[in-house]
């Protein structure tokens, strides 16, 4: 089983993500700023299965096997960009959205390669950027009880990259891999994201997204 580093895991989308695939059996390193502040939020997780949380600073989380990127969108591309070389030939996966609150609703922002995963790939020639998990609340991902059923809408050029993030997002308590297609979609499933949480703040509500249809 391959190691998984989370870049800014420590905030609630990484922490989510973390104690789900260390529930699956990975081994996970909540990648800060601030490892001391990292290894204490790992200390509070407590994943179910045979995968470990542990912390550390971004530097190291960048040296696991494959890297997600969870910071917050105006923070991404510089601490990429400073890892650069740990990333290298790796799978690197994008939960990045650029959104700005406007009253009730949250709105999306365009960056101008169109999506925030394709300025993370265009930061990072030389790695397989892969989209996912935009649209899940970190709330029903950090809770292993919380009875989460949700697709995960995953994108990319690299198709062996997005198959092999397809295989870990399915091995993952109470989530399904659906692989949308390459880089051209990341707008429009980054985007979607602002649909999702002005939903939620709409109707008091974590909702998540779940396609009928599909046959899993
Ligand atoms: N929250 C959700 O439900 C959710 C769901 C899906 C996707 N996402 C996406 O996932 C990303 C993270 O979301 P979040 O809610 O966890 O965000 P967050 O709490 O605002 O930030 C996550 C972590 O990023 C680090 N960080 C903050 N400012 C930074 C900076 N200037 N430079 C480098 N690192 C910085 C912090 O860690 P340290 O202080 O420890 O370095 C923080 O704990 C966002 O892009 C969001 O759109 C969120």
């Amino acid at each position: 089983m391959s190691s998984v580093g989370i870049l800014g895991g420590t905030g609630p989308a990484g922490q989510g993500v973390a104690i789900r695939l260390a529930s699956a059996g990975y081994d996970v390193v909540l990648g800060s700023r601030d490892a001391v502040r990292a290894t204490g939020v790992a200390a509070e997780l407590t994943p179910r299965g045979a995968g470990s949380v542990s912390g550390a600073a971004n530097e190291g989380a960048a040296r696991c096997d494959v890297v997600i990127v969870a910071t917050p969108w105006d923070s991404a591309v510089a601490t990429v960009s400073a890892l650069r070389e740990s990333l290298t030939g790796k799978i690197v996966i994008s939960m990045v959205n650029a959104l700005s609150r406007e009253g009730r609703e949250l709105v999306p922002l365009y960056p101008p390669r169109g999506s925030m995963a394709a300025q993370i790939a265009h930061a990072l020639p030389n790695t397989m950027v892969v989209g996912a998990f935009h649209h899940l609340p970190a709330s029903e991902m950090v809770g292993l009880d919380s009875g989460l059923d949700a697709d995960v809408i995953i994108f990319g050029d690299d198709e062996s990259a997005r198959e092999s993030v397809a295989r870990m997002v399915e091995s993952m308590p109470g989530l399904h891999a659906v692989i949308a297609g390459t880089m051209s979609l990341a707008s429009a499933i980054e985007a979607f994201t602002a649909v999702c949480i002005s939903i939620n703040i709409r109707h008091k509500a974590h909702s998540y997204v779940k396609l009928a249809g599909l046959s899993h």
